[in-house]
């Protein structure tokens, strides 16, 4: 049997953006080599698969990395970053935070917990030593705000505001507010409205607001920051948990208490994003628990418009650029020309 080279051609630009081998047989199943050009030849092209819209933002493809679990950028080594839609980087606080006593991590099944506290070195620390390396990335960068108080918010957007290279800021509202008597700011509605529109007052950035993982009211929850003038929604942030070590009876980790991620919560998530995407009209970056690339189409079909990726990024820090192979690996197989005509497109048994 011999075997032809097939070229795959830009049906806009008709540049070669694919080439393999396959048996003059045509059939592909024992056809060898995939695509030799990497996903990121597609990127330069006029119909990239790949490309979605976020607001006012264009990524280059729709996986976003977690906040926390990607530092400030630092891991981009293990991975091209060229397969990257965008990079959400580590909290930022008014203030120092030390964090939780340790352990701050531990395994449980199909996930982990983690209570890290927030640990970063305060906004000024951020803005003096971090965002000066931040040029490097080359991928739009979203910045993470935690805070104790609605002012400690909009002071820390004011002073994201006047750095180029943060392209939005997302609020990471599952935090104590302080004056509240420690409720979370996403408990109470009018605190959180007053969190959002202070912030977009502050910025000219996109403001994206980051839910909890609220089993029920998450159409209310959403609705409202939508109403008070966020750009985007971002879920879920991780399942608030606890596990037990029977020979200590005690809580593994040193907090008690934790957030639950990775595959464990998939489909929480994936029942939020959709109720979510159903109340508002404005864009969404759904995740939690992304594992590989059909994940990333779930969450799409669910109604994101672009998916973050954490837990499992940490565990192959490389994953990223095997989600951008496989998602056009994807669409090929499901003929689809372009990934964003999948969001939304759920249909429902008829039950
Ligand atoms: C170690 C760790 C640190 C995190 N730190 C933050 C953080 O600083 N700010 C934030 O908004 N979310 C933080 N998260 C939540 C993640 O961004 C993400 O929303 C959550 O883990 C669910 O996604 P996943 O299952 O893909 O990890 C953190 C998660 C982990 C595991």
């Amino acid at each position: 049997m011999t075997m032809i080279r097939k070229y795959t051609v830009c049906r806009c630009c008709c540049q070669v953006i694919g080439v393999r081998n396959m048996p003059d047989d045509g059939n592909l199943l024992t056809g060898t080599g995939l695509f030799v050009f990497p996903p990121e030849a597609w990127y330069n092209q006029c119909m990239n698969p790949l490309e979605v819209k976020l607001g006012t933002l264009k990524l280059r493809t729709p996986i976003v990395l977690a906040s926390g679990t990607a530092g400030y950028g630092e891991i981009s080594t293990f991975f091209n970053i060229k397969n990257l839609g965008a990079l959400t980087l580590k909290a930022v606080s008014i203030r120092k935070r030390d964090g939780n006593l340790p352990p701050r991590i531990a395994e449980t099944p199909s996930g982990i917990m983690n209570a890290i506290g927030l640990a970063n070195e305060g906004i000024d620390y951020f803005e003096k030593h971090i965002v000066p390396k931040l040029s490097r990335l080359k991928t739009t960068l979203i910045a993470n705000v935690v805070g104790d108080s609605v002012e400690e918010y909009a002071l820390i957007c004011r002073k994201l505001n006047r750095h180029k290279i943060i392209s939005a800021i997302e609020l990471n509202v599952s935090c104590p507010n302080v004056k509240g008597k420690k409720k979370l700011f996403c408990e109470d509605p009018d605190v959180l409205s007053a969190m959002v529109s202070s912030c977009k007052k502050a910025s000219s950035k996109p403001i994206i607001v980051k839910l909890p993982p609220a089993v029920f009211g998450i159409e209310e929850m959403a609705e409202r920051v939508e109403k008070a003038g966020a750009d985007m929604l971002s879920l879920v942030n991780t399942v608030p948990a606890m596990e037990i070590d029977i020979m200590k009876e005690r809580p593994v980790l040193g907090n008690n208490v934790g957030g639950l991620s990775g595959p464990a919560i998939r489909p929480i998530a994936l029942r939020l994003v959709h109720r979510a995407s159903q109340a508002v009209k404005i864009p969404i970056i759904g995740g939690g628990g992304v594992a590989d690339a059909a994940d990333v189409i779930k969450f799409i079909l669910a109604g994101a418009t672009a998916v973050s990726v954490g837990t499992s990024s940490m565990i192959r820090p490389d994953l990223t650029d095997r989600l951008a192979e496989d998602l056009i690996a994807i669409l090929k197989r499901k003929g689809v020309d372009d990934i964003a005509a999948l969001r939304g497109r759920l249909s429902f048994n008829g039950v």
